[in-house]
């Protein structure tokens, strides 16, 4: 299995970029490299891997980067297809594939990221009752037509900072982001929890309520801070390159993760369609459905954290690493066997998660375990009724608002949620 990294390439190349970012300010060239270095997580469509893949002209980029190990796109197109092309946009991928269209967006996925007055919970935000309320002070959230702000009130103090971004489905949560100005981006203190419908402390963020200035606001990133905190978070929640506009705001192609962020730049495939040519289009576009369970275990976790090469090197007993889905699966009995456990055995990429799914989940199970590799009768009744995850993969709430599902099917001791007894 291959490592895959991302931070090191971009670091490089972003530094390099401050440094020639006087000289050739206002230059769209320079605009134009910023805009595919950026470009978040699939490098494959990127001028950002260019030159750690291929050993091009900057040296310096090619030792680093290649000692990092490959980056992703390589080792996906080898075996799926597909090649480097413009991006047109899930509207455009609908016109022909409509089934994956219309059900593809009502996921979490495609509604990972949205300005918050068009979130899938506008109404909700709209009402005035995500809120806050302590003895310290007030928190709401407000929209007003097409603006969003975050207000906060501690006596006769208040503070009222924007909200242009909403992260998060709403599935858990949703957390606020906005421009400061041309260098700064800010990470709200409150995030949206759809357990308890209210404002609550955005994982990370050191609790405290609003000061006697009435200002609670969050964390600050650098827009081209080394870790690239800020733009990384575009990247994973969005589809195609990040442009950098007005005052270096940043600008998804599209929001949320659509059809382009899994199948690679479709424009050639579009137009090999067009012109009749089916085996071409078919070769232009990637099918990450050809790819083998551990390759594909990968590719999910390009977002969702890829395995590590060294699992010395995870804190098993950290609660919020559950979240990193492919590296738990990865250690599983069912997943290491030969008989091809993936994401997709229990997830179709199309269509909302299946939640409280006892039925559907179960079938999968028994799909391996009630042939050759059956479940012991007499401690797992293999019924409709009992959910085979509720005690192979129990849930971790990292906090009290959060739930996940520990990917790492084993049997578990009561008491110990984090990794199996065996
Ligand atoms: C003009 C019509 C058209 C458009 C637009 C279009 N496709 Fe296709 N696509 C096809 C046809 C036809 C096929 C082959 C038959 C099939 O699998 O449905 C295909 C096949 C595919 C496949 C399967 C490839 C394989 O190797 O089997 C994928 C994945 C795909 N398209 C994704 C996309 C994405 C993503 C977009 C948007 C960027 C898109 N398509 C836009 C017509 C189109
Ligand atoms: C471009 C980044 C990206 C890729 C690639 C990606 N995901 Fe996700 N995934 C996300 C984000 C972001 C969310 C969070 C959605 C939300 O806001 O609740 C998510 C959520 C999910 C969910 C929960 C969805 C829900 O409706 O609550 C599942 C299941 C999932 N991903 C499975 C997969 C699988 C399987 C793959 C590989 C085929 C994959 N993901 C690839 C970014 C990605
Ligand atoms: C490496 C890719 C990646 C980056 C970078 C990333 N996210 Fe996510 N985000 C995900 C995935 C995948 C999920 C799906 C939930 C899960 O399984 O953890 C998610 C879920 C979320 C959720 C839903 C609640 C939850 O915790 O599940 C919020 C809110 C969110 N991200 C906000 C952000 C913000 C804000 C940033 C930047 C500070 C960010 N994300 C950076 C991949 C990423
Ligand atoms: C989270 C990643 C992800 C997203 C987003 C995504 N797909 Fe897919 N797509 C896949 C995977 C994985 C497969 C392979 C499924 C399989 O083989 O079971 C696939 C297969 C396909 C196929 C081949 C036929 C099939 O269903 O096996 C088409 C066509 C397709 N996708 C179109 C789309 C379109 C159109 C969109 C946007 C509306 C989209 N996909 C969004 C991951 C994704
Ligand atoms: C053996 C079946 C199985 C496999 C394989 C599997 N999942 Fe899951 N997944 C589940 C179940 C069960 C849930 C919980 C559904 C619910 O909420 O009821 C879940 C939930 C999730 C969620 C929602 C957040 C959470 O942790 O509850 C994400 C994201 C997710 N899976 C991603 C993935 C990814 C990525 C892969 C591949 C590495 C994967 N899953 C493989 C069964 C599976
Ligand atoms: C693709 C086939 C496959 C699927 C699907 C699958 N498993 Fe397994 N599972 C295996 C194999 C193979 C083993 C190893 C058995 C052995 O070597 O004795 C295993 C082992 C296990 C073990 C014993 C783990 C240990 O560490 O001793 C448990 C528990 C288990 N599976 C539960 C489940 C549950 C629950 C599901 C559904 C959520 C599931 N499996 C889905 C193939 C599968
Ligand atoms: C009420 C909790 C519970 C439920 C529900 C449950 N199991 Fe289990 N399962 C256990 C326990 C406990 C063990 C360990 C038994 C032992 O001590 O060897 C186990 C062991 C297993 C093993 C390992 C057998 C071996 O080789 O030692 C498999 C496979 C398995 N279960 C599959 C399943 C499947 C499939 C389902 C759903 C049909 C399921 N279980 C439902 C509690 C459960």
């Amino acid at each position: 299995m291959q490592v895959y990294s991302f931070s090191p390439c971009k670091v490089l190349i972003r530094n390099n970029l401050r440094r020639n970012e006087a000289r050739i300010q206002g230059n769209s060239a320079l605009e134009a490299i910023k805009n595919r270095a950026f470009l978040g997580v699939f490098g494959r469509v990127s001028a950002l891997v260019a030159p750690c893949g291929r050993k091009r002209k900057r040296r310096t980029f090619v030792s680093l980067c290649l000692a990092t190990g490959a980056v992703f796109g390589g080792l996906a197109d080898a075996q799926s297809g597909g090649s480097d092309s413009a991006y047109s946009g899930s509207a455009s991928c609908q016109a022909c594939h409509p089934e994956q269209g219309a059900s593809q967006a009502l996921s979490g996925h495609a509604n990972s990221l949205a300005r918050p007055w068009q979130h899938r919970l506008a109404e909700t935000f709209a009402s005035g009752s995500v809120k806050r309320v302590s003895d310290r002070g007030r928190v709401r959230l407000r929209i007003d037509g097409k603006s969003a702000a975050i207000e906060t009130s501690a006596g006769t103090a208040a503070d009222s900072e924007p909200a242009d971004w909403a992260f998060g489905a709403g599935e858990q949560a949703v957390t606020f982001v906005s421009r400061v100005d041309r260098d700064w981006y800010l990470e709200h203190r409150w995030s949206y929890y759809a357990a308890t419908g209210a404002l609550e402390l955005t994982p990370g963020h050191q609790a405290t309520d609003p000061d006697e200035s009435g200002s609670s606001t969050g964390i600050r990133y650098r827009i081209f801070s080394p870790r690239a905190e800020i733009l990384n978070c575009f990247g994973c929640h969005s589809t195609g390159p990040l442009r950098l506009g007005n005052g270096y705001s940043i600008v998804p192609s599209e929001p949320g993760v659509r059809c382009e962020a899994c199948h690679g730049g479709g424009a050639t495939h579009i137009r090999a369609v067009a012109k009749g040519n089916l085996e071409r289009a078919l070769a232009l576009i990637r099918h990450p459905g050809r790819l083998p369970p551990g390759d594909l275990n990968a590719y999910c976790g390009a977002c969702h954290r890829p395995p590590q090469s060294n699992p010395e090197e995870i804190d098993w007993g950290d609660p919020w690493n559950v979240r990193h889905q492919p590296v738990y699966l990865s250690r599983s009995l069912c997943f290491q066997s030969e008989r091809g456990l993936s994401c997709l055995s229990c997830h179709d990429p199309h269509t909302p998660l299946v939640r409280a799914g006892t039925e559907h989940y179960n079938a999968r199970c028994m799909e391996c375990h009630a042939g050759p590799v059956s479940a012991p009768a007499a401690v797992c009744p293999p019924s409709e009724a009992a959910a085979c995850s509720s005690c192979h993969m129990p849930r971790v709430r990292p906090q009290a608002e959060l739930e996940f599902t520990n990917h790492w099917i084993g049997v578990y001791q009561a008491g110990n949620r984090l990794q199996p007894r065996r």
